[in-house]
């Protein structure tokens, strides 16, 4: 009876193949795999399909709560649609081989991973990248993740993050790309095209999911997992493009986000899963929950039980539960009391089995389980030394007074203070996939290979990142009288930032400033290295005569990129994605904001009845954009040309220091009357240019009337006539500006 089954189903297949190929335009769906999808449901039961839409993960790196479920068994049940945190080509290959072997359908799985900022060689955290500015070097960064993570069985990452964030306080800012939407967006495609590349069936592209849809960066008071409460023309506005950036890219998978979207939460929101995604956007990929947040309904309080949150779920238009079990447990009996169709579950089927199709799991299921690849494609020198580039890239020089860095030829001896620097576990950040932190190279190790024998190199901790014990600042005192330079390794621990890592006040954890200040007082020469994931409060240590490197989390090559900056190979060019903010009452602090009724005037520093703060100035301590370099930069001759639709912008900067650098030229607007108010201003444009000493380049960027358009009551997005002005700057503050008209 079951082998007659058996060769019912693969007759059905063997037809279906000989339908006539013909390309969809369903990301290289075929008429033919369609066909073979349709058999395919038919022929499956309740329990099959359900199965389909349940992802569970194999028991390596949990992200979050487990639940005890004989996942092997219900592998070879077919009730097990994808696999994640399992890699590896033997292991990825036993779990496929259950799947496709030992299940009566024989469905391949997909297997998923956070590759968030590398799989094996840990890139930059994502926000220390997007400082680049370089979206090239980003979307290498995500072709190399993916070629290392197909080469250990993996197809689909849980990536890219692209959460536009306002509030340093949320630890998730780590994974984004700060709080600009459009480079926000611009950084988000690139991310998708690094990791789906030309050919999602080719094995080293994998499946891309962007995440966390929506506005899970809007979290209230930076408290992860809290309520989202935006105006509906914020969300268009300021939070969806980025994901729809994703899409446009191709994506093939989006995540729900924990939070709740208009007191809905976005697991069982029909307006966001079906009406805007399906039906507006015309996404053809499959949606994922977010890690158990189908159960968390019953929690949020809009579904009495489990059971209730899956029907909310899948009737919202949610394909996948990841971890939660709730589709396996309950969509039978939900169809059954036809709380939910037969056609929604069979829907969401067929957007999962589409996926595998895309992915080429039917043609092959072992695709992505070759062990030459494993042992030759991963971690390879080349790899490793674009790393290196990218730490180097993603550093912003917040200060040099003095021109302290890079550090002169003529010292003999450095002296490495501070509790990050020599810690290699920091190195990776919060997320760290498949990354080692043994394979770290930390600040000691990265100054030790650059300086050689020339230089002596003293290393003591001095105190630990996060507590009151003063006790080793002694020893620190007295290594620092012993070098003629200083390096100071300050910041927070990797774990301080990512999920579930909220801060409440976000200067340096523990005695850390007492010890800047202590190394300031010595009069050396004092460079700060800070590792972090998040912009601080330092407006303490920002006070103190000394040079500070922001370099975030580098990953596997830290020390070295690190390295090439402090003494001088290379020349920092990183911009600030994210406001530095003075301190913790200033939050949210953006530059994009609105100039409200009662603006404060600076030049009218007693006037009251302004919006300003009584105890500190509005202005932030770093503003976005910005960031120094070994050299100056400056800007001249800002000129507008309005041409039809089109309006030509030309800046000429030129370096007016000693050495060659790079620079990103930044392109704001301002539009000055709206019928909706408009931001102060909004970036439309940059380019990163190397520009040599004593050299000017003419910068030119073209918009066209579409790049002023913005969000109305309506929802329906177009740009107003009026006078505009263009800012050309070096940061989001300090730039030089020259209006145009467009009518
Ligand atoms: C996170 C997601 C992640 C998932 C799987 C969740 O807790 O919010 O970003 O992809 O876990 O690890």
């Amino acid at each position: 009876m079951r082998n007659l089954k058996i060769s019912a189903i693969l007759m059905l297949l063997l037809i279906a193949e000989t339908v006539q190929s013909q390309n969809t335009g369903e990301g290289g769906i075929v008429s033919a795999d369609n066909a073979k999808i349709e058999a395919l449901i038919k022929n499956m039961t309740v329990d099959e399909k359900a199965g389909q839409l349940t992802l569970f993960m194999s028991g390596w790196d949990v992200t979050g709560p487990t639940l005890s479920t004989n996942y092997q068994k219900l592998i070879k049940e077919g009730k097990v649609g994808g696999l994640f945190n399992a890699y590896t080509v033997d292991y990825v290959r036993e779990f496929q081989r259950m799947a496709v072997e030992e299940s009566r359908l024989k469905i391949p799985m997909i297997f998923g991973y956070d590759v968030i900022h590398g799989h094996r060689t840990i890139f930059p955290i994502p926000l220390g990248q997007s400082c680049s500015w370089n979206l090239a070097a980003i979307e290498q960064s995500e072709r190399i993740a993916a070629q290392e993570a197909t080469a250990e069985g993996l197809n689909w990452t849980f990536s890219p993050m692209v959460d536009v964030a306002r509030d340093p306080r949320w630890g998730r800012v780590a994974e984004g790309s700060g709080e600009d939407t459009w480079l926000g967006s611009k950084i988000a495609a690139a991310r998708v095209r690094g990791f789906q590349g030309t050919d999602l069936k080719s094995n080293n592209t994998m499946m891309a999911c962007a995440k966390h849809f929506a506005a899970y960066g809007a979290a209230q008071g930076g408290r992860d997992y809290h309520t989202v409460d935006v105006s509906e023309l914020s969300l268009y506005e300021w939070y969806l493009p980025p994901y729809k950036a994703c899409l446009d890219a191709g994506a093939g998978s989006i995540m729900t986000s924990f939070n709740e979207i208009a007191g809905v939460p976005s697991t069982a929101n029909k307006w966001l899963m079906t009406d805007l995604l399906r039906n507006d956007w015309g996404f053809n990929g499959f949606v994922v929950t977010d890690y158990t947040s189908i159960n968390e309904m019953v929690n949020h309080g809009n579904a009495e039980n489990n059971k209730d949150a899956a029907r909310l779920a899948i009737n919202a238009g949610v394909d996948m539960d990841m971890m939660g079990s709730t589709y396996l447990d309950y969509l039978p009996e939900l169809i059954k009391e036809k709380k939910v169709s037969m056609d929604a579950v069979d829907n969401a089927v067929r957007w999962v089995l589409k996926a595998k199709m895309k992915l080429g799991l039917f043609d092959d299921p072992y695709r992505y389980c070759n062990k030459s690849r494993q042992e030759n494609e991963v971690m390879t020198p080349d790899q490793l030394a674009f790393a290196r580039k990218l730490v180097a890239e993603s550093c912003v020089l917040l200060k040099n007074p003095g021109q302290i860095l890079p550090i002169p030829e003529t010292v003999k001896t450095i002296a490495i203070i501070g509790p990050l620097g020599d810690s290699k576990k920091d190195m990776l950040g919060n997320w760290s996939a498949a990354g080692k932190w043994e394979q770290c190279v930390t600040l000691l190790e990265g100054v030790k290979s650059r300086a050689g024998s020339r230089v002596e190199l003293l290393y003591e901790k001095g105190c630990n990142t996060n507590d009151g014990d003063k006790r080793g600042f002694e020893a620190a005192l007295k290594l620092a009288q012993k070098a003629d330079f200083i390096i100071l390794a300050l910041g927070e621990n990797g774990w301080m930032s990512g999920e579930a890592a909220s801060r409440s006040t976000i200067d340096l954890p523990g005695v850390q400033n007492d010890l800047a200040e202590a190394m300031a007082k010595t009069g050396k020469p004092v460079a700060v290295v800070l590792f972090n994931g998040r912009p601080l409060t330092i407006s303490r240590l920002s006070s103190l005569n000394v040079a500070i490197l922001e370099t975030w989390f580098g990953g596997t090559q830290a020390g070295n990129g690190i390295a090439d900056l402090l003494f001088g190979d290379k020349n920092p060019s990183g911009k600030l994605t994210m406001t530095f903010p003075r301190n913790e009452g200033q939050i949210p602090i953006f530059y994009n904001a609105k100039n409200t009724g009662r603006p404060y005037n600076p030049a009218d520093s007693g006037a009251k009845y302004v919006s300003r703060y009584l105890d500190c100035s509005n202005d932030p301590l770093y503003p976005f954009g910005y960031g120094l370099s070994y050299t100056t930069f400056t800007y001249a001759n800002l000129e507008t040309r309005v041409d039809g639709d089109k309006i030509n912008v030309t800046v000429q900067v030129s370096n007016t220091g000693n050495r060659d650098g790079e620079e990103v030229v930044q392109l704001y607007i301002r539009d000055k009357v709206g019928s909706v108010t408009r931001p102060v201003k909004e970036l439309k444009g940059f380019q990163k240019v190397n520009i040599k000493k004593g050299e000017t380049k003419s910068i030119a960027f073209s918009l066209t009337t579409a790049d002023l358009a913005f969000y109305h009551p309506d929802l329906k997005k177009y740009w107003e006539p009026g006078e505009f002005t263009a800012f050309a700057g070096t940061n989001s503050a300090e730039t030089i500006s020259a209006t145009f008209k467009v009518n």
